[in-house]
């Protein structure tokens, strides 16, 4: 016989060859694209650390909802940036709020185009916690919860069609589906961040969205990275909560916990590539180090591997032209 035996450079040698063996491919009908709304704004600013990404008016970000759209990419998530932020957060569930202005702007020009809210308050509260604060400045949970619940109702009533609590506050995933349902709203599906752990990958995020804390960090309620099984069983609570999406975020660093996650739930499950892994790769394609494309190609389909069905990408729009080039 000759040596080797088993040569699986055969199914590698012709495009054609490796296309018809490929396991994963990358559809931007599994992409999630984020967008940044400011109130009062009157058309865009750039943030300067995630070039190609901007904070949006409301008529910009109907505009970007519809490039979005047009690529084929079914979902954008709104982030908002309010006028006045208190202690409260009151900015988050207001009927009238720059999310709820949005949501029910880009719905009315693109009916078909799914619109997600983020639930959380740090980036309505002057402290930038993602809850209340008790008088010894904790992030209280219970009541946290319950201005989550608002927020998430009050942005289904704007339109939103899917809610995706950030907030890791626990027992949030019930209340949220509690309220949904007495409010009429079981049918709007919640997308956990389930297993969201307290990362250094979200500082380019927080210039965007200005939500860094005042004070302290997130590591009393976000998760500590060194943690897969308390992952797992974040994901198990959310789905007997009534979760019907399971995220991991960040992704990248987290590949393990999609993988686990998706083995254990079964779930359609999402992973978010955050600010910080794409400034890194803006960052090395702008100074010549990587190949934009390639670098961004490989990384979506690696975290589609690793189990996630859906990925939320400021990519997005780039990576669903050069899928379909
Ligand atoms: C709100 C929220 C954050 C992100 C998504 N929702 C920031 C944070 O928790 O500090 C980060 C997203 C990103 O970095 O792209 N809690």
């Amino acid at each position: 016989m000759p040596f080797p035996a088993t040569r699986l450079r055969r199914l590698r040698r012709t495009p054609a060859l490796r296309g018809l063996v490929r396991e994963t491919r990358l559809d931007p009908a599994d992409l999630i694209y984020p967008m940044f709304v400011e109130a009062g704004l009157s058309a865009r600013t750039p943030i300067g650390s995630m070039p190609g990404v901007d904070r949006l008016s409301i008529s910009e970000a109907v505009k970007e909802a519809g490039e979005a759209h047009a690529l084929g990419i079914p979902a954008v998530l709104l982030f908002g940036i309010p006028a006045d932020k208190d202690p409260e957060g009151t900015g988050a569930y207001d009927d009238e709020g720059i999310v709820q202005l949005a949501t029910r702007a880009i719905k009315e020009a693109h009916p078909d185009l799914l619109v997600i809210g983020d639930v959380c308050l740090c980036e309505y509260t002057d402290h930038g916690h993602c809850g209340l604060l008790t008088s010894t400045g904790e992030v209280d949970n219970d009541s946290s919860v319950e201005l989550h619940a608002k927020t998430s109702v009050s942005l289904a009533r704007a339109g939103a069609d899917i809610i995706a609590p950030s907030d890791m506050m626990d027992g949030r995933v019930g209340a949220i589906r509690a309220a949904l349902d007495e409010e009429g709203f079981s049918d709007v599906p919640v997308m956990a961040y389930s297993a969201k752990f307290a990362s250094a990958f979200y500082g380019p995020f927080r210039d965007a969205a200005d939500s860094t804390p005042a004070f302290g960090d997130r590591r009393a309620y976000q998760m500590d990275p060194a943690n897969g099984d308390e992952a797992v069983r974040e994901a198990i609570l959310d789905v007997e909560e009534g979760a019907d999406i399971v995220m991991v975020k960040p992704a990248l660093p987290y590949l393990d916990v999609i993988w686990r996650i998706k083995e254990r739930t079964g779930l359609p499950v999402a992973a978010y590539n955050v600010s910080g892994e794409y400034a890194m790769v803006k960052a090395a394609a702008a100074a010549g180090h990587l190949d934009e494309r390639a670098t961004v190609l490989e990384a979506l389909t690696s975290i589609r591997r690793a189990g996630a069905d859906i990925v939320i990408t400021y990519h997005a729009k780039d990576a669903a032209r050069w899928i379909q080039q």
